[in-house]
C-alpha cells in the first residue's frame, strides 16, 4: 500500500506542476496568477475538491502523444465562498497555453452539468489561447458543448466569467453567454479576431489592448461588466458579487442581519439643485438610501447616463436602476437601454427586488439614435421592466417626462409602489417645450412673444411641473420627503417580500432583441 500511496502522491505533485516550473515562473512574471493560485484565493481555505485531476488529452497528431499533461490545461471542481457552494473551472495557461481540447471541454462540461443539477453558481476563470490547434474540429465541438450548457443554465444558476488572459475567437462566446464578465486590466483581452486579422481585412492598425482590452470593453463595447487592476482584485470582486446573489432561481436573494436605527437622511432634502436644468449626481442619492457603502456598481464606465448595481437596503439585496442627470441629462439612449434591460432581467431571474430612481427628460433625439434602433433598444428596457415579477419600487426625484416616464418602472407597467419627491415633474415634456408647441399661435400673435412664452410656461408648469396630478390619479402612491426615502423603502420592500406574480403560460417570451 505504501508504494501505491507514494505513486498517488507523485502523480498529484506532477499534476500540481501543470506545464512545469519554468512556465509557472513565466506566468507569474507577467503579473498573472496560475490556475491553482487563482482557485486557492477564490475559495474558502481548504474547501476545494478537484474533479478530473488525471484527465489527459487523446490527440495523437503532431507528436502530441508524447506530451500528455495531467489535467489537460484546466483545473475543475467545487468548493465554498463564505461558506456557500460554487463550482469552478480555471484554465491553466502553462499547459498548451490553456487551449481547449476535447477532454479539456469535457471537464468543464462535467462541472457545468453538476452545477446545474445541484443549483449552484458556476465561476469560470478564463486564460486560454483558444481552440487546441492540434485537435481541429473536436476542439470546436468542445466549445459548442460549453455554449449549449451556458444557455441551458442561463436564468437557473448564476454564471460568472473572469477573463484573466487571452480570450480570442469563439472562446469569447462562453463568457458572453454568462451573466457577468470581469476583465483584468493589461493582461486580458477578448476579440473575435486579433489585430493581425483586423489589419488584413480592414487595414486598421490597432493594438490588442485597444481592440479588446479591459478598458475598451468596459467603456466602448460594454462587453465586460467589471474590470480589475490585477487577478487578486478580480477574485475579491467576484466574492463580493456573489454576496448579493442567491444560489439559484428558486432561492431568495441573501439577506444580511440588520438592526433598525435612525433611517432619516436629511442630506436628501437639500440635494436637489435650485433649477430643473442643473445636474446632480444620482450616485449621491443612492449612497444616502442604501446600507453603508453597500452599492456595487455594474457597468460603471459604460452608458453612464444610467446607473445600475447591487446594494443592500435594510440588509436586503436590492438591484438599483437610476437615471444619471450628470450624463446626457439622464436621457435614455440605445446603449443605456440595453444596459438597463440586461441588469433588470438578471435581477428578475434571481429574485432580486428592484429599486428605480427616476430623473429622465425623455429619449435622446437624433439621427444617430434613430438609425441605431432606439425604437427596438428602448423597447428592451420597457419590456424588461414590464416582464419583471420581482418586487419593484420607483422613486421619481425630479423629471419623468414623456415615454421615458412610462418606461422607467411606472405604475402602468407593473411597479408595486411609486413614490415621488415634491420636486418631481411628471408630464409629457418640460414646460418650455410644451408651451412652444401648444401655444405657438398665441405666442406668435402676442405683442411681446417672449413675455407671452414665459407666462404660458408658468401656466403649464403650475399645472404639470409637480407630482400632484399623477398622485391624484393614483399613478403615484405617495409624495414623500426625500429624507424619509430610505425608511419608506425598508418598510416597503419588507411589505413586498412575499409577492407572487405569475406571468401568463408561454413557451418563452419574445423580447425585442
Ligand atoms: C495549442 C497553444 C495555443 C493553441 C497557445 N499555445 N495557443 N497550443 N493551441 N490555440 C501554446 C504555445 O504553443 C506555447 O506552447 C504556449 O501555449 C504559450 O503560448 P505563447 O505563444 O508562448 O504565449 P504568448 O506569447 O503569451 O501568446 C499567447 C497567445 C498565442 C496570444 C494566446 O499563443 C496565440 O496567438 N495562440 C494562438 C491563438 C489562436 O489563434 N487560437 C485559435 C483561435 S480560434 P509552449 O510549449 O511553447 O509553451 C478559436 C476557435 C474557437 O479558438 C471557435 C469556437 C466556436
Amino acid at each position: 500500500m505504501q508504494e501505491k500511496l507514494k505513486q498517488l502522491h507523485d502523480k498529484i505533485e506532477e499534476a500540481h506542476l501543470g506545464g512545469g516550473a519554468k512556465r509557472i515562473e513565466r506566468q507569474n512574471a507577467k503579473g498573472k496568477l496560475t490556475a491553482r493560485q487563482r482557485i486557492h484565493f477564490l475559495l474558502d481555505e481548504g474547501s476545494f475538491e478537484e474533479i478530473g485531476m488525471f484527465v489527459t488529452h487523446r490527440c495523437n497528431d503532431f507528436g502530441m502523444e508524447n506530451q500528455k499533461i495531467y489535467g489537460d490545461g484546466v483545473v475543475t471542481g467545487y468548493g465554498t465562498i463564505h461558506g456557500r457552494m460554487v463550482y469552478v473551472f480555471a484554465q491553466d495557461f502553462t499547459v498548451f497555453g490553456g487551449s481547449l481540447s476535447e477532454t479539456h471541454a469535457e471537464k468543464i462540461c462535467k462541472i457545468m452539468d453538476l452545477a446545474l443539477q445541484n443549483g449552484v453558481p458556476l465561476i469560470g476563470l478564463n486564460d486560454s489561447g483558444g481552440a487546441r490547434i492540434q485537435e481541429g474540429v473536436v476542439s470546436l465541438g468542445g466549445y459548442a458543448d460549453i455554449f449549449y450548457r451556458n444557455t441551458r443554465a442561463s436564468g437557473v444558476i448564476p454564471q460568472i466569467s473572469a477573463i484573466m488572459g487571452p480570450c480570442a475567437g469563439g472562446a469569447v462566446y462562453s463568457p458572453a453567454l454568462t451573466d457577468f464578465i470581469y476583465m483584468v486590466e493589461n493582461t486580458s483581452y477578448m476579440f473575435i479576431t486579433g489585430p493581425n486579422v483586423v489589419k488584413t481585412v480592414t487595414n486598421e492598425d490597432v493594438s490588442s489592448e485597444e481592440l479588446g482590452g479591459a478598458n475598451t470593453h468596459a467603456s466602448k463595447s460594454g462587453v465586460t461588466h467589471f474590470t480589475a487592476p490585477n487577478d487578486m482584485d478580480a477574485i475579491q470582486q467576484i466574492k463580493k458579487l456573489l454576496s448579493y446573489i442567491p444560489q439559484n432561481c428558486e432561492e431568495e436573494a441573501p439577506m444580511l442581519p440588520y438592526t433598525a436605527g435612525n433611517e432619516q437622511r436629511p442630506k436628501l432634502n437639500t440635494i436637489m439643485p435650485p433649477t430643473a436644468n442643473m445636474p446632480y449626481d444620482m450616485r449621491e442619492v443612492i449612497e444616502e438610501i442604501v446600507d453603508n457603502e453597500s452599492f456595487y456598481e455594474v457597468h460603471k464606465d459604460y452608458a453612464e447616463n444610467i446607473v445600475v448595481g447591487f446594494s443592500r437596503i435594510g440588509g436586503r439585496s436590492v438591484g438599483i436602476v437610476a437615471n444619471q442627470p450628470m450624463v446626457l441629462a439622464g436621457c435614455l439612449d440605445v446603449e443605456c437601454s440595453k444596459k438597463g434591460a440586461r441588469f433588470v432581467r438578471f435581477c428578475d431571474s434571481f429574485n432580486i427586488p428592484l429599486l428605480v430612481l427616476v430623473d429622465v427628460p425623455g429619449f435622446l433625439p437624433g439621427t444617430d439614435q434613430e438609425w441605431n434602433g432606439i425604437i427596438t433598444n428602448g423597447a428592451k428596457l420597457l419590456y424588461a421592466f414590464s416582464e419583471a415579477s420581482v418586487p419593484r419600487i420607483t422613486v421619481i426625484t425630479r423629471k419623468a417626462y414623456g415615454g421615458a416616464y412610462d418606461v422607467m418602472n411606472s405604475k402602468h407597467i407593473g411597479a408595486d409602489l411609486n413614490y415621488a419627491w415634491p420636486s418631481a415633474e411628471i408630464a409629457v415634456m418640460g414646460a418650455k417645450g410644451a408651451s412652444e408647441i401648444i401655444f405657438r399661435k398665441e405666442i406668435a400673435a402676442a405683442e411681446n412673444p417672449t413675455e407671452k412664452l414665459t407666462e404660458k410656461e408658468a401656466e403649464y408648469a403650475d399645472k404639470f411641473a409637480h407630482p400632484y396630478r399623477a398622485a391624484a390619479r393614483g399613478f403615484i402612491d405617495a409624495v414623500i420627503e426625500p429624507q424619509d426615502t430610505r425608511e419608506k423603502l425598508i418598510k416597503a420592500f419588507k411589505m413586498l417580500e412575499n409577492k407572487v406574480d405569475n406571468l401568463p403560460k408561454k413557451r418563452h417570451s419574445n423580447m425585442p432583441l
